[in-house]
């Protein structure tokens, strides 16, 4: 490598073609005055493991990983924080001279935003909809946070009950509840076909944040729901920016601040 080489990274997925990671971590390296590189490779889905490693031969020095190799990139790693080891997912890699090192941002994320967005989660009540990937990935790091009670809701209840006996968190059942939730989060993907989560009667009262991790120009409709009950809401644009605020700051050693860039991103969006 020359001495004018630049440190690269990229983010991996496939389809890649609309991720906003490049656009993030340029501002995050402009922000921090950090010189570096960032691309995204669209990766074939057979072939994970395998461009990976070259990437590595070739000198990146980091990795974001999206839809649909997240468990691979679990797989492929040789050392993982205990994040990572929660949520069985890796959405960050890192070569370090004691093997690839694995990482799950994601959660991390999601706290910074709802930090942001002003929510004390030191005894919150959280209900979490959906027992997907996304879901498991944020148990561990709202524990961490200091939440009373994290709570889980699916449409398929025998996966909600499953993920309540692994980490030990309570089932709430789809119909009703008496008590409303602080904070309600959508993790499901049922937005992505326009269609609501399942949400219990009761869950949402005005104090609540209602948050879908799902984002776009118009809100959700989740969030126009909740809206309509009187709540407060957000969408999922923040915890994009969170969780690549928290890559950036293993690989590089920095913290950037997500804030600006989270404007920078809204304002885009609504071009
Ligand atoms: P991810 O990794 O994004 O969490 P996943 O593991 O496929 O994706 O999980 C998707 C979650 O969204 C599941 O909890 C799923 O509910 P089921 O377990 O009942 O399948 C939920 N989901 C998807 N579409 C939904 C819909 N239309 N209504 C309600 N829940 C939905």
């Amino acid at each position: 490598m020359s001495a004018s080489a630049v440190d690269r990274y990229a983010v991996l997925g496939n389809p890649i073609a609309h991720s906003k990671s490049p656009a993030i971590h340029s501002a995050f390296a402009a922000q921090t005055g950090q010189r570096l590189s960032y691309e995204r490779i669209e990766v074939p889905l057979d072939a994970f493991a395998a461009r990976v490693g070259e990437l590595i031969a070739a000198g990146y020095l980091g990795f974001n990983v999206t839809v649909p190799f997240k468990e691979q990139a679990f797989a492929l790693a040789q050392r993982r924080t205990p994040r990572a080891q929660a949520a069985g997912a890796v959405n960050t890699l890192m070569p370090t001279s004691d093997g690839l090192l694995g990482d799950n941002t994601d959660g991390a994320g999601l706290v910074a935003d709802l930090q942001r967005l002003g929510v004390q989660l030191a005894g919150a009540r959280v209900l979490l909809l959906g027992a997907g990937g996304a879901s498991r990935g944020v148990i561990l790091p709202l524990r961490e946070a200091g939440v009373a009670r994290i709570a889980i809701c699916n449409r398929t209840a025998d996966k909600a009950q499953a993920l309540a006996i692994e980490f030990g968190i309570a089932v709430q059942a789809a119909e009703s509840t008496d008590t409303p939730y602080d904070v309600v989060i959508n993790a499901t993907s049922a937005g992505l076909a326009g269609a609501l989560p399942p949400l219990p009667t009761g869950a949402v009262a005005v104090h609540t944040l209602a948050y879908d991790m799902l984002y776009g120009a118009q809100p959700t409709a989740f969030m126009q729901h909740c809206s309509g009950l009187g709540a407060r809401v957000a969408d999922g644009l923040g915890m994009l920016v969170g969780q690549a605020a928290e890559s950036f700051a293993l690989w590089r050693g920095v913290r950037p601040d997500a804030e600006p860039v989270l404007a920078q991103l809204r304002a885009a969006m609504k071009d």
